[in-house]
């Protein structure tokens, strides 16, 4: 592992740790927009190489995950949370239109749930912003973007429920 993942990896850890639930993710929020204007940093992180979805390290302990997106055309995710788990979006490279949802209706297992635009926002190099549990948002990106995402747990063995935006 190189010197600047294990960084941010121990820095993860030390605040999940120290102040558990929100706080300790807005922490690693406001490191990452410091880091990532860093174009070392950027490029230790996520090079140009990195595919759409590499897996940069997993903690053994807390489960967090740290990946690199590198997606080389548009990339758009319907309307979505992370089920029992957090993430935090980092933007490396390019612009991604974030929105926020309200839940309309409940998700079942075999039903959409329902949910409406509370917000919009572009997300540029630099900015980090923190998802919490439950909370629905979907990217759009028109054009080439990078990013780095800290996921609470490996989101690849987690059941998702699908939104359908009204
Ligand atoms: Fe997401």
């Amino acid at each position: 592992m190189n010197e600047v993942l294990l960084d941010l990896s121990q820095k993860c850890r030390t605040w999940l740790e120290t102040y558990p639930g929100p706080a300790g993710r807005q922490k690693i929020a406001a490191h990452l927009e410091e880091l990532l204007i860093n174009q070392d940093a950027v490029n230790n992180l996520v090079p140009l190489t990195a595919g759409e979805r590499d897996l940069l390290y997993q903690d053994p302990d807390l489960g967090f995950c740290i990946l690199a997106h590198n997606y080389p055309g548009p990339k758009t995710a319907p309307p979505h949370d992370h089920g029992p788990s957090w993430a935090i979006y980092a933007q490396v490279r390019g612009e991604t239109e974030m929105r926020e949802y309200d839940l309309v209706q409940q998700a079942t297992a075999d039903t959409p749930g329902k949910v409406s635009v509370n917000k919009t926002y572009q997300m540029r190099p630099g900015d980090a912003y923190v998802y919490d549990e439950g909370v629905l948002h979907a990217p759009t990106r028109t054009e080439p973007t990078s990013l780095l995402r800290i996921e609470g747990t490996d989101m690849t063995q987690v059941k998702r429920m699908k939104y359908e935006q009204i």
